[in-house]
């Protein structure tokens, strides 16, 4: 299984709109096309995520923290993606250009557009790591990240 974890955030959960097609739709095509099966939301927003789009090939899970999709998927290496400049001096990081992307049961896990990821919560354990995309000044929204992680996969292969 190869899962994609995103926050939604009250920026990105258009209750209201008329739009025919919304935010979340974007991200699970995008995320099913570069080879993803499993789609998480983390579910940030006030009003509880609104999305019309389901995919019938993608498995979906929705939790509010981190740590409930770390207890949920425990035997699942996690890779924490984030720009250098928000992970902390004391978590050690690989540049996504070093990276040896695990072959199957893999979270990529990415922070919110708003907030991004708070290291102080997130337990690294053995088979995680938190990566970063050397892209110095630039701090990437979300999908473009997660374009780039698994583009990286597709052409780089796996373990
Ligand atoms: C827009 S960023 C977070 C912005 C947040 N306001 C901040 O300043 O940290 C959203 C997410 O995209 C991912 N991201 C952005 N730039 C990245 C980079 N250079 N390397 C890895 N992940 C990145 C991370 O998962 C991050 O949490």
């Amino acid at each position: 299984m190869i899962g994609v974890v995103i926050h939604i955030e009250d920026c990105w959960n258009y209750t209201q709109s008329d739009r025919d097609i919304d935010i979340l739709q974007i991200y699970q095509e995008t995320a099913k096309f570069l080879g993803a099966d499993l789609f998480i939301i983390i579910d940030k927003t006030t009003e509880g995520v609104f999305s019309t789009s389901r995919r019938p090939d993608l498995e979906y899970a929705t939790y509010n923290s981190i740590g409930e999709v770390i207890n949920a998927y425990p035997n699942m290496a996690k890779l924490y993606f984030e720009h250098i400049r928000t992970i902390p001096l004391d978590v050690k990081y690989v540049s996504l250009s070093d990276l040896i992307h695990p072959k199957d049961n893999v979270l990529y896990v990415f922070g919110g557009d708003d907030q991004g990821l708070n290291f102080a919560e997130i337990p690294l354990g053995e088979n995680d790591q938190a990566v970063t995309i050397l892209v110095p000044d630039a701090i990437l929204w979300v999908i473009v990240a997660m374009t780039i992680a698994f583009t990286d996969r597709n052409t780089k292969g796996t373990l």
